[in-house]
């Protein structure tokens, strides 16, 4: 298989995946405080999901070698990196979450996305990763046009969280998505300018770079055959949006009205 170029109808079926994986998003925000569970989250997403007429990509989501996902969504706290499943545990106030949404829609599309969300008042060095993460996924998304190349992408983030002294997840990367969850290419967020595919227009993938407070190695949780956490145990966080490769740069395609707004070096959602 090689990277497939959506169509103009792909990309309107694209477009209605993403902003409801960015609306269920919104929709469990208001209710991400101290006291909830992560398994009251994921009840949140799985009834607005029905009220869409959507259904969840990770339920049942089995790649080789993986027991099947159980959830509807992936909850990560703290220092879990990232795939955590959500259990009865309530959150706290000075806690990270990282909450990651993909939706198929009737037409077979998904959307895939995530944010951060810090649980009541956190540490200045909890909230300094998690803002530092969104910037580095937006240096990343910057760099989207077409004759740009994958290597690109990785290259910004990487040189923009490891100036400020962060560490970058080697073992995930975004990847191409359309009416497949994860397809080609890989999205690597570290790497060299000008190396790796060439970007066209028509090229749709995920932009979403794991960043680590201190060293970048991860280890299984061990238990789920899910869960990743840092080998060192240091704060992790990660934020998500699906893009398109337009004819004259990206258009972001996870947005809705809760977005977060858009870091200062930014423009525009869409060049
Ligand atoms: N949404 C994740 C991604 O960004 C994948 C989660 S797979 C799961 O690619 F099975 F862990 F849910
Ligand atoms: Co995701
Ligand atoms: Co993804």
């Amino acid at each position: 298989m090689s990277i497939t170029i959506k169509t103009a109808q792909d990309i309107e079926g694209m477009r209605v995946a993403c902003r409801l994986a960015s609306e269920v998003l919104d929709y469990i925000a208001p209710h991400i405080k101290p006291g909830i569970t992560t398994n009251e989250i994921d009840r949140l997403a799985a009834e607005c999901m029905v009220q869409q007429g959507t259904i969840s990509a990770t339920v049942g989501y089995q790649p080789p070698g993986y027991p099947p996902y159980p959830k509807s969504l992936c909850t990560s706290v703290n220092n879990v990196v990232c795939h955590g499943i959500p259990n009865d545990k309530p959150l706290k106030k000075g806690d990270i979450v990282n909450v990651d949404v993909t939706v198929i829609t009737k037409e077979g599309w998904y959307g895939d996305n995530s944010r951060m969300y810090l649980i009541g008042e956190t540490s200045i060095a909890a909230k300094r990763l998690c803002a530092v993460t969104f910037d580095a996924m937006w240096h990343g998304i910057v760099q989207v046009k077409p004759g740009a190349h994958l290597g690109d992408i990785g290259h910004a983030i990487q040189k923009f969280a490891e100036g400020l002294g962060f560490s970058i997840v080697r073992e995930f990367c975004g990847h191409g998505i359309g009416q497949r969850f994860h397809e080609e290419p890989q999205v690597l967020h570290y790497g060299k300018p000008g190396t790796l595919d060439e970007l066209k227009p028509g090229m749709v993938f995920t932009i979403e770079p794991m960043i680590n407070a201190g060293r970048r190695e991860v280890k299984d949780h061990g238990n789920d055959g899910w869960t990743i956490v840092t080998k060192d145990h240091s704060l992790s966080a990660q934020w998500e949006h699906t893009v398109l490769v337009t004819e004259t740069g990206y258009e972001v395609m996870t947005l809705s009205a809760g977005s977060p707004p858009l870091p200062s070096f930014v423009t525009s959602t869409k060049t």
